[in-house]
């Protein structure tokens, strides 16, 4: 797929760095998930007080919303070291064998994507999770021999797009479950203009706002736009970020006012004018698009799904008529008329 400017997923490596330095060290200074962070902080504290690791923590919702952020944060005020992998960068249990018994206590040990995790490490993992011992079996056939590795107190802090694709075990072995939601228009400025501060970038209100309401809900997407929309201030308006550079800078970009980009429209037009307003299952959209069922399912529906463009059934994907409206097309009547109209 070609690069989005409103993807919500890293789109390199050097704008990994850039967030990074965004990234808010503690929850103090943390905006928006308030539930989130409210429960967080008396885990934390309780923990603390306690003299004892954190529990593991599973976080879940849409890519960008702050879930490595929140790992970051809890190994920063449990004063431990954080090592972080995903799901699958893990192939072999000897990988994760090397990771678990490099961990001290109380160290943090975070699992992007742990919905992806192969079925052996998967397993691998209980044993570690529930008693901090892992089994190592060494040699083959008549000469396997299981070790019992004994391991620190660890945390585990698990992050996934789809809490449903996790297996009953693994989610059972979680004592903390935390699920982020979209930021709301005014968390999203708050956060506009902090990362503003840090990049020492002018901007005003009426600025950050515009950007804020194109950000889909995620501040990764919100301080992606600040960034590009800071290069067109410096270029066009001696750098200062107004509510029309703004506009200009994202509608140069191919965002609309609601943050929808081309991908987005091309989503809904297919399921109205290819397949009469759905429901249409994601494979099918995958196909007559040509994008990935994962890139669908994890970075173009949630946003639309919340938006009320588009409703999930049993049967598949259904175009609302707000979708209709937005790509200027004749809303289709309600229902067919019954011998009872
Ligand atoms: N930068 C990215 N996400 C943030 C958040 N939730 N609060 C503050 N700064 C952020």
């Amino acid at each position: 797929m070609r690069e989005r400017l409103v993807s919500p997923t890293l789109i390199s490596s050097e704008e990994e760095v850039f967030h990074r330095t965004l990234r808010p060290p503690t929850l103090a200074e943390y905006i928006g998930q308030t539930k989130v962070v409210e429960k967080l902080q008396i885990a934390l504290e309780a923990a603390r007080r306690r003299g004892e690791p954190l529990e593991h923590a599973l976080f879940y919702g849409p890519p960008g919303l702050g879930k490595t952020t929140l790992a970051y944060i809890i190994a920063n005020v449990m004063g431990s070291k954080i090592t972080t992998t995903s799901g699958p960068a893990l192939e072999r249990t000897g990988d994760l064998m090397g990771i678990l018994t490099n961990l001290g206590e109380g160290d943090v040990l975070f699992i992007d994507e742990i919905h992806r995790l192969p079925a052996n490490i998967e397993e691998f993992l209980y044993p570690a999770m529930e008693d901090f011992k892992v089994d190592f079996v060494v040699d083959k056939g008549m000469f396997a021999k299981t070790i019992n590795v004994p391991l620190k107190r660890f945390t585990l802090v698990g992050a996934t797009t789809r809490a449903g694709s996790l297996s009953a075990p693994l989610r059972n072995r979680f004592g903390l479950f935390y699920h982020l939601e979209f930021y709301r228009v005014d968390e999203l400025q708050e956060i506009i203009l902090r990362s503003a501060r840090i990049l020492q970038a002018r901007i005003d209100e009426p600025g950050s706002a515009e950007i804020a309401r194109r950000a889909r809900g995620t501040p990764r997407i919100a301080n992606r736009l600040l960034r590009r929309v800071r290069d067109f201030a410096e270029v066009k308006a001696r750098g200062d970020i107004t509510a029309e550079i703004a506009r200009n800078a994202l509608q140069l970009e191919g965002v609309d006012e609601l943050g929808l980009d081309d991908l987005d429209r091309r989503f809904l037009s297919t399921i109205i004018q290819t397949y009469h307003g759905g429901p249409v299952g994601v494979e099918a959209l995958s196909a007559t698009l040509n994008e990935e069922v994962d890139t669908l399912v994890d970075m173009v529906e949630p946003y639309l799904l919340q938006q009320g463009f588009v409703s999930r059934t049993k049967a598949g994907r259904r175009a609302n008529e707000s979708a209709y409206r937005l790509l200027n097309l004749p809303v289709p009547a309600r229902g067919a008329p019954t011998l009872f109209d």
